[in-house]
């Protein structure tokens, strides 16, 4: 039986996290913690609150008399590090709370971590959840990130995410601390706050509203299903050597007007076969019998925009012996699928602070 502290487990890659974890090995204890900032979201948990061996902290990872207290109470065995500020276009507006939460937050739970745990460090382990944004960006022939391509972020937030992967790295060469590090590319599934370009588009789909493409829309991300990462992260606490960094990525490069235009006619298919859905969304093109493509629209770029991020996930299945298995046409249908049964659930995001980002971000590129 383990003891695990989650800490940003109300976000996206959090919460799938912990249900993963939950499913696979129901009697380990889990306590969440979770600033529950804008991104975070109490209902991503609903089906725990309450649940036996499940804790939910509201609390802040900078906060190191909480931390070392969480240890005291709790022996956990395994840290599992996802709370950060993880929007770029946030980074870019204010660099503030990305430098806080990312770099001194991480710094916070390193110390309480070697606090509960020096000398002895047998059985424990301190995963930290980095990104392939600290690598830098590709040119179009260049070969995939490795985990030996030499950093080289170029937005604050891939900068407070890098400075966080060399703390980690730090603390376990100098004392010992049994790291491990997945950098992975970007998620997509259910719960992701609809500020980033998937779910954005479908709800804007969903709305009639414009789906804003970025520059010319040829820059290239490789999209990883979450529920795959969230194997993947799991499989390398479980078998990964202690002191090792593992990519993971979803074998799935796509420019991203590629990518939306996809969208479209996965919007439009659904509409097609389910009646239904064009009286629950009057306003999406695909309920007239038009198409979601219609609603496309290039806005001003993204400043100091990385052109393409691909990675070279070998070692992990070499290692550790994962491999993705979700097709990106899968995962997009499953995607769209949980926003369309879980329409309440962005609809009480949109009623929040959500859309001054909204204009905030999208006003300034019109
Ligand atoms: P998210 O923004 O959806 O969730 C972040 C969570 O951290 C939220 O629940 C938020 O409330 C919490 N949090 C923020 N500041 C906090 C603080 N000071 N104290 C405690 N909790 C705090 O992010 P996500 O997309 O789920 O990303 C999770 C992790 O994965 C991050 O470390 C991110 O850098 C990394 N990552 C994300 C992606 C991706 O595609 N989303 C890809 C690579 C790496
Ligand atoms: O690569 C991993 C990273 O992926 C993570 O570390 C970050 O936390 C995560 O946010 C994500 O960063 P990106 O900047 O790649 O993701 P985002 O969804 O913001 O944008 C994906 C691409 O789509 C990017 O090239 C910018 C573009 N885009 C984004 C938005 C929000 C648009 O064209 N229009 C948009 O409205």
């Amino acid at each position: 039986m383990q003891r695990l502290l989650i800490t940003g487990g109300a976000g996206f890659i959090g919460a799938n996290f912990v249900h993963h974890w939950r499913r696979a090995r129901p009697d380990n204890v889990i306590v969440v913690l979770d600033a529950l900032t804008y991104a975070g979201n109490p209902a991503n948990l609903n089906a725990l609150h309450g649940a036996a061996k499940f804790h939910f902290v509201h609390g802040d990872v900078c906060d190191g008399d909480l931390l070392k207290r969480l240890f005291r109470e709790h022996h956990f065995d395994v840290v599992v590090h996802f709370a950060a500020e993880s929007h770029v276009d946030r980074s870019i507006v204010s660099s503030e709370p990305f430098v806080r939460t990312n770099v001194l937050g991480t710094q916070a739970l390193l110390d309480a971590a070697l606090t509960a745990w020096k000398p002895d460090f047998r059985g424990k382990r301190f995963h930290h959840i980095s990104t392939d944004e600290v690598y830098g960006s590709l040119g179009r022939d260049d070969p995939a990130f490795t985990e030996t391509t030499p950093y080289d972020p170029r937005s604050p937030y891939a900068a407070s995410k890098a400075a966080s992967d060399f703390l980690v790295r730090a603390c376990a060469h100098t004392h010992g601390l049994p790291l491990s590090i997945t950098n992975c590319s970007n998620n997509y599934g259910p719960y992701q706050f609809p500020e980033k370009l998937i779910p954005l588009m479908i709800i804007n789909a969903l709305t009639g509203k414009t789906l804003p493409v970025y520059g010319d829309g040829r820059n290239v991300r490789d999209w990883l299903y979450v529920e795959d990462h969230c194997a993947a992260v799991a499989r390398v606490i479980e078998r990964g050597r202690a002191g090792e960094t593992y990519n993971v990525g979803g074998g799935a490069e796509m420019a991203n007007i590629d990518l939306v235009t996809m969208l479209c006619a996965t919007v439009d298919a659904r509409f097609a076969d389910d009646p239904l859905l064009a009286a629950r969304f009057g306003e999406c093109p695909a309920a007239r019998g038009a198409s979601c493509r219609d609603l496309i629209g290039f806005v001003a770029d993204r400043p100091g925009h990385d052109r393409r991020y691909a990675i070279c996930a070998d070692k992990l299945s070499d290692e550790v012996g994962y491999r993705p298995t979700t097709s990106f046409a899968d995962g997009i249908g499953r995607t769209l699928d949980w926003y369309l049964a879980n329409e309440t659930w962005w609809r009480d995001i949109q009623r929040g602070a959500y859309q001054d980002w909204i204009k905030l971000n999208y006003g300034a590129r019109a």
